[in-house]
């Protein structure tokens, strides 16, 4: 096993009428930043339940956080936070609300020129804290230190880390789930499916703990997703999904061995240059990459095959292939797409995804072994382009 460090200071409070616990969690606060996104909690009550919270505080609205959070929005509520002095940002929404908070919170405490270098790469040094109350599960961003930033005047969407990120607190009810499209179900579903890949499907390093971590998550997602989507209003179905998402992303089964989030990296790309969601780039890059990175995770894919999908064949290359397969058709299932050309990304612009790439990683190759350079990036774009058969 690989050396490692755990650090993951987030309180979650799950359950059902957790958003009461605000008053308490806030006790302290004087000065609160409410922000959100494009209003999807003024039609579930939720917007209600924490303006009833925050009844006796001093709270600053802040609503328009877009999906895939823009640079140029942020900036306007980091101006707020300096105006107003605020002393704590309460994020309410997914992880677009989540990861777009935890830019303001960074940059409204940034002594240099531009926050902007807080995304490409300088060190966050202090922020304002920040709690979450979660609406859609998939990131994992609620326990996590991670967020993902756009600029669309130039194309960019990048993620950056900061121990400065992490919540204090982060309140998880199922039920405020009940009123996601089934696009965003299907999404909080695949997402954390392939952070959990990334972290699991890369080469053997004698990490069982880990190895049965990655795939009990991948398993209750196999089982309970499906069941999220045809019924609604399932509790227990929701609030099983929403653990996973968490779980799949907080820390834990990465700790200790390889990774791999090349999926995620070719990803951004799409979303940034033809507007994809976030989870639906995933769906498209993950099985075609898993095929071209075929020799370099057999071993990781027979244990995959065998352990999550119960493969049981004498050849243990039909079974890596095969395991392959079920991903995209567990996708497909679902209602996901999973070739490029379904959304209509004509095929020359294959090359300029993956020129994109890798000027976003500054040239450092990607995967688990840092093979995966530009030609290799567009074999797999290639992969994923033409129709399913
Ligand atoms: O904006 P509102 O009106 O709230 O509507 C949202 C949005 O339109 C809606 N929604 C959220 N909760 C709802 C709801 N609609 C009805 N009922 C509810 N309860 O859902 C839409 C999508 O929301 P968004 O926050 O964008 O989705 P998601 O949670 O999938 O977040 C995606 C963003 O997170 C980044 C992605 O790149 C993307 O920018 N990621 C962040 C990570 C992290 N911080 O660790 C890791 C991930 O890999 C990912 O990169
Ligand atoms: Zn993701």
């Amino acid at each position: 096993m690989l050396n490692f460090e755990l650090f993951n200071p987030v309180k979650i409070i799950f359950g059902k009428d957790t958003i009461g616990n605000l008053p308490t969690l806030l006790q302290n606060k004087e000065k609160i930043l409410f922000a959100y996104g494009g209003g999807s909690i003024k039609k579930n009550g939720v917007y209600e339940q924490i303006k009833q919270a925050l009844i006796h505080k001093d709270v600053y609205e802040f609503s328009g956080i877009e999906v895939n959070p823009e640079y140029e929005t942020l900036m306007k509520a980091v101006e707020l936070c300096k105006k107003c002095k605020i002393d704590f940002i309460l994020a309410v929404g997914g992880g677009s609300v989540i990861d777009g908070c935890k830019f303001i919170a960074s940059a409204a405490k940034y002594k240099k020129n531009d926050p902007w270098e807080l995304v490409m790469g300088a060190q966050s040094e202090k922020a304002i804290p920040l709690g979450c109350v979660l609406t859609l599960p998939a990131t994992g961003s609620e326990m996590n230190g991670f967020s993902v930033i756009s600029r669309r005047s130039v194309n960019a969407k990048k993620g950056f880390f900061s121990a400065h990120s992490y919540p204090e607190f982060s309140i998880l009810d199922p039920s405020v789930t009940f009123s996601l499209p089934e696009r965003q179900v299907i999404n909080g579903i695949i997402d954390p499916f392939v952070h959990v890949t990334e972290q699991y499907l890369t080469y053997k390093i004698n990490s069982p703990l880990q190895n049965r971590q990655s795939e009990a998550i991948l398993k209750t997602l196999i089982e309970e997703g499906p069941k999220a989507i045809k019924r609604k209003e399932d509790y227990n179905n929701r609030a099983n999904i929403m653990w996973c998402a968490t779980q799949a992303l907080n820390g834990t089964i990465g700790k200790g061995v390889p990774q791999d989030w090349a999926t995620h990296e070719i990803g951004h790309e799409i979303t940034a240059l033809f507007g994809l969601d976030h989870a639906q780039t995933l769906a498209v890059i993950l099985p075609a990459l898993l095929q071209h990175e075929y020799d370099y995770k057999k071993e990781k894919l027979v244990e995959f095959g065998k352990n999550v999908f119960s493969l049981d064949y004498n050849s243990e290359a039909k079974i890596a292939k095969t395991a392959i397969n079920k991903t995209e058709k567990f996708f497909r299932s679902l209602g996901a797409k999973t070739r490029l050309s379904e959304y209509k990304i004509p095929k020359k612009e294959l090359k300029h995804i993956a020129k994109k790439v890798m000027e976003t990683s500054k040239g450092v190759k990607l995967g688990e072994n840092s093979r995966i350079g530009e030609n290799e990036i567009l074999e797999i774009l290639e992969i994923a382009w033409p129709s399913y058969k």
